[in-house]
């Protein structure tokens, strides 16, 4: 008898675009513009390109979102707070997906997942009303279960899953991603996953079957700086491939 191996699902590479606009802003003019590097991201072999708008507009600005969605061919996933400002701006915007994580105004970056059991009944209008959009609706969520089953019942399309604290080392947290990745895909949750990830740390993420694409953005902005963006992102697919395939 031959047993027949289901083909391992495509792995997309998202590359979040944040940190060029850091750079940018930290002189106040146009140099170098986020654009220009996603434009280059996705020559280099990016999917798509994520680009976080926080409420503050610390790195990307409304400018840069309506700039991408006109001049960007690759899917564009926009990363927002799940607020009606937010919410109205991808409204018009149309990008292809959002990402809801949680946002709070004095953290470096996104420091845990989006409370999705605790605040179901203020997340679901809000899902619903892109999902009728047509905008792709994903939540990035801490690897727990309850996260999960509350992302599908209010009727996300994907989770994302936060890699921070397996990037960080803490023990027991690969586990609980291999788990929560299961446990979306039964609910019939598209699986992402994101943050922190590095050349170092990438593999064991590519390997979860479930998981079908990774954004990544502070380590290859500023690998970039070092061997230049568009190697830094083939050097990631690689790392991608090599482990979603299991070789070396
Ligand atoms: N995914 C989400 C939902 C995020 O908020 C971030 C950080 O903006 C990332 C992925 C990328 O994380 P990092 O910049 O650490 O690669």
């Amino acid at each position: 008898m031959i047993l027949s191996v289901p083909p391992a699902r495509a792995l997309r590479l998202g590359v979040n675009i944040d940190h060029v606009a850091t750079v940018r802003n930290a002189r106040g003019g146009s140099y170098p513009d986020p654009v220009a590097a996603a434009m280059l991201a996705v020559a280099a072999g990016a999917d798509g390109i994520t680009a976080h708008m926080r409420e503050d507009r610390r790195h990307i600005r409304d400018a840069d979102l309506v700039r991408l969605r006109a001049e960007l061919a690759a899917p564009l996933n926009m990363e927002m707070a799940a607020t009606d400002e937010m919410v109205a701006i991808a409204l018009d915007l149309r990008p292809h997906a959002c990402c809801i994580v949680p946002e709070r105004r004095a953290e470096v970056t996104t420091e845990g997942g989006l409370d999705v059991a605790g605040q179901a009944v203020a997340l679901a209008p809000q899902v619903r009303a892109l999902r009728e959009a047509g905008i792709r609706v994903s939540l990035f969520v801490d690897p727990e279960p309850a996260q999960i089953a509350a992302s599908a019942a209010i009727g996300a399309a994907v989770v994302e899953l936060h890699t921070g604290a397996y990037a960080e080392g803490r023990a027991g947290e690969y586990e609980r991603l291999r788990r929560a990745a299961a446990q979306a895909d039964e609910a019939g949750l598209e699986v992402h996953a994101g943050h922190g990830l590095t050349y170092d740390n990438v593999g064991p993420i590519a390997a979860l079957p479930q998981v079908v694409e990774l954004n990544i953005g502070h380590f290859l902005i500023g690998q970039a700086i070092f061997d230049g963006l568009a190697a830094t992102i083939a050097r990631m697919r690689q790392c991608m491939d090599a482990a979603r395939t299991g070789i070396d």
